[in-house]
């Protein structure tokens, strides 16, 4: 591989890929293509200081060879229709729909937390699947407290902003009037439990590699643009306590930890790379018990910025293997 890899960026226009694009524009990417549906083909988006022009994201355009590495980011049927093209013609594939996430034989990563699993992918089609945009944070700070004191058991609120679910309700919620501002459970049910509940427990036990612990979860879309947050209580194995949580928490990768009087805010991590993390405390309900509040900014590290990572560890593979 040369040493600027040939990049195409599948879902350009969308929420995700116009974060993805500015993110390889900073990072000094330039052999980058758009694609995008025959809806918006032709169509330019922005690309740093310069913009690309939109291709059709069709079989033939994937499958030419020409590409390698494609960051998706479109939806479960699409992706299945598309990766498995992509890769058979050579290239490493990052997915971010639910395509692959929970699939035997396909690495979901966070790097921070399980990152050597990517490289597994090398061996077989170098294909990944990136988490959900709350998974991402989530494991994010357990992965820590895990390693310091077992996590045993692990109850989520969420407030997940309105860019987690595309560009479409971003524009809606841009135009509409403070008055109708809701806050909504809008995914598909799966019994009692929303598809986005079973998400976070299933991808969190598959990342963590603790396919019993036991999560639950209640989703909530609240009216704000971008970041999504998330109000956790923690049941450890063994006793900490929250200065330990905390310090625990300063040192972990992508973490930082907002001390009181302040609080993370979906504002404060819209932007940003790291987790925001805070409100450590004693959770009075539970033995061995913490509770936490964290944000951060699910088009960049729960979406565009952790795909990116994970393409670059493989790409750092692929380099030291050849
Ligand atoms: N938003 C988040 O925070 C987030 C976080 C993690 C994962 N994800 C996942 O990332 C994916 C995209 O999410 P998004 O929020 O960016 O959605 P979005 O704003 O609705 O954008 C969807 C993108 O996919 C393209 N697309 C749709 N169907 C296609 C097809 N058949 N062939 C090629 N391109 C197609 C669209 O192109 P056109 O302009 O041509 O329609 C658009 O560029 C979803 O699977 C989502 O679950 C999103």
């Amino acid at each position: 591989m040369d040493s600027q890899p040939r990049i195409g960026v599948v879902g350009a226009t969308g929420a995700v890929g116009t974060v993805t694009l500015a993110l390889l524009a900073e990072r000094g990417y330039d052999r980058v293509r758009a694609f995008a549906s025959s809806r918006s083909a032709g169509s330019r988006v922005p690309f740093g200081l310069d913009e690309l022009v939109v291709e059709e994201a069709t079989p033939a355009a994937l499958g030419a060879g020409d590409v390698d590495l494609f960051l998706f980011s479109v939806g479960t049927s699409a992706s299945r229709e598309l990766v498995p093209v992509a890769s058979a013609a050579g290239a490493i594939c990052v997915d971010k729909s639910s395509a692959y996430r929970l699939a035997d034989g396909y690495p979901l990563v966070v790097p921070e937390v399980n990152g050597r699993r990517a490289l597994e992918s090398l061996e077989r089609d170098r294909i990944v699947a990136n988490p959900n945009c709350c998974t991402i944070p989530l494991t994010c700070v357990l992965k820590p407290l895990h390693d310091e004191a077992g996590v045993r058991r692990v109850r989520v609120s969420t407030y997940q902003s309105v860019s987690g679910a595309g560009a479409q309700r971003m524009d809606a919620l841009a135009h509409e009037i403070p008055a109708d501002h809701d806050l909504v459970m809008d995914w598909t049910w799966e019994g009692d439990e929303s598809d986005e509940e079973a998400k976070l427990r299933a991808e969190t036990c598959k990342i963590l590699e603790l396919p019993d612990l036991p999560l639950s979860a209640t989703c909530v879309r609240v009216p704000v643009m971008v970041g999504h947050s998330e109000a956790v209580w923690v049941e450890l194995e063994r006793p900490l306590s929250p200065d330990d949580a905390a310090e625990t928490l300063r040192e972990a990768p992508s973490v930082r930890v907002i001390e009181l009087p302040g609080f993370p805010t979906p504002a404060a991590a819209a932007g940003e790379d790291e987790v925001l993390v805070g409100r450590i405390r004693r959770d009075a309900a539970a033995e061995n018990g913490i509770a936490l509040y964290l944000s951060s900014d699910n088009l960049r590290k729960g979406a565009a910025l952790n795909a990116i990572q994970i393409a670059e560890l493989l790409l750092e593979g692929v380099a030291a293997r050849a």
